[in-house]
């Protein structure tokens, strides 16, 4: 059923974990507000919710509570369907069962997204609806709205940012509670921040599923995970975020999308140096913040809260609210269905600056062989520090001028050859975001 016949739009949420319930809330609690601006009721009718002990948290007796997904795809008083449940099964062929049904569909889900966008946009688009997905990206921010209509007539030539709270949580606490991973990590479990299972933030796999979804509506272009070359925090220790202050530089988690000149793009997700004054090195704890270069706008950064109950709440009512101001039509700046295949610069093909940690023998020579690796690779150097004795090594800190990435790899493989002159090369971390 397409038209609502009344002022009414009805909704159904799937999902009724911390981002659902959020949603339930800001619905119920925000009735009056969103009547106002929008002429809607916005009425949640069914949840659909494995966990019976949930039931509790639903106040409008109203609300049907369900286990069935048919309660929601045969019901033709459903308008919108709300997917909080998160993970790709079963919440992706639930949002394709929606779309056939004709249901327009708002999800939280960066995972279906970032893999099935042009499935999902198609499917939405042959049966007369659609699909928002605000909350996916930077939780509370609105970066997918800016980017189709505040950014409506940019070429946007670079978007990177901070996307992932717990990551961003976890260094923050590195630094300014000077404790390890292992145990802020923990701290960020407990406080409620890191998922019981952190891998997907830690790796950056979150981030770069974000990445994703930010190049398809940046540049319209499709890009998969194997496209981007991502890497997470686990090997970032007290140490190399001391000696980064010591050189005015902070550690952050980034996404980088950057088109290059040659018409080509590059994608990846690491941890970077930045230098401290650079705006990004500003956002601490579960912060996210995300920075846009366009060709008229220069210089944008958007910033807030990416994760939580609230942020991620509001951010889907938003998209349920833009649906139901030109429903049962669509919002024609929703309708992005070509998503076109680019060519890729592998990243490691491109120019950055190098921070390298090192752990090597106290004896003469070390150097001497050790640069001259550098120099088969073309590597220039600009700082050499030897740092403070750790377990019984010499502690050394070397930073590059701009080489080629590949070069640094390759030389890091020479250097781990050089064993026991060379006990261990703790971490490579790339300076700056200027050269990718
Ligand atoms: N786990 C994510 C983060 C939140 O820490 O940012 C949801 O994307």
């Amino acid at each position: 059923m397409r038209m609502a016949k009344t002022n009414n739009l009805y909704i159904a949420i799937l999902g009724l974990g911390t981002v659902g319930n959020g949603v339930y809330k800001i619905l119920n609690d925000n009735a009056a507000l969103i009547k106002k601006r929008t002429g809607k009721n916005l009425i949640v009718k069914t949840v659909l919710e494995k966990d019976l002990s949930r039931k509790k948290l639903i106040t409008n007796k109203n609300v049907q509570f369900t286990s069935d997904i048919n309660a929601v795809i045969n019901d033709p008083a459903i308008n919108v369907v709300v997917e909080t449940m998160g993970g790709e099964n079963p919440a992706y062929p639930f949002i394709c069962q929606a779309l056939k049904a004709k249901k327009f569909v708002v999800t939280a889900n960066k995972e279906v997204v970032s893999k099935y966008k042009k499935e999902l946009t198609n499917l939405a688009k042959d049966h007369g609806v659609d699909i928002y997905y605000e909350a996916s990206v930077g939780g509370g921010i609105p970066i997918i709205r800016t980017l189709k209509a505040g950014f409506a007539p940019e070429k946007i030539n670079s978007i990177y940012g901070i996307l992932n709270g717990t990551t961003n949580f976890i260094l923050t606490k590195i630094e300014e509670e000077q404790k390890e991973f292992t145990e802020v990590l923990k701290e960020a479990q407990s406080l409620g921040f890191a998922e019981k299972n952190p891998t997907m933030d830690v790796t950056g796999l979150d981030t770069a599923f974000k990445l994703i979804i930010l190049a398809a509506v940046a540049f319209k272009v499709d890009v998969k995970l194997t496209d981007i070359a991502y890497e997470g925090i686990q090997k970032i220790s007290l140490r190399d975020i001391t000696y980064a202050k010591e050189l005015g530089l902070k550690i952050k988690l980034l996404a980088i999308g950057k088109r290059l000149k040659n018409n080509t793009f590059a994608f990846s997700v690491q941890p970077v140096m930045l230098p401290q004054e650079h705006p990004l090195s500003a956002v601490r704890n579960e912060f996210n913040a995300i920075f846009i270069v366009g060709e008229n706008i220069n210089e944008a950064m958007l910033y807030g809260k990416g994760a939580g109950a609230a942020p991620t709440g509001s951010a889907i009512v938003s998209d349920i609210m833009d649906i139901s101001y030109t429903y049962p039509q669509n919002n024609i700046r929703n309708l992005e269905y070509d998503f076109k295949s680019v060519k890729m610069t592998n990243p490691a093909e491109l120019y950055a600056k190098f921070y390298l940690r090192l752990l090597v023998k106290d004896t003469y020579g070390v150097l001497e062989k050790i640069t001259n690796i550098f120099g088969q690779h073309k590597i220039s150097l600009s700082k050499v520090i030897q740092k403070d004795e750790v377990k019984k090594y010499a502690e050394i800190v070397i930073m590059t001028h701009k080489v080629k990435e590949t070069n640094m790899k390759n030389s890091i493989k020479e250097l781990q050859k050089l064993t026991p002159l060379v006990h261990e090369v703790c971490s490579l971390i790339k300076v700056g975001i200027d050269n990718l």
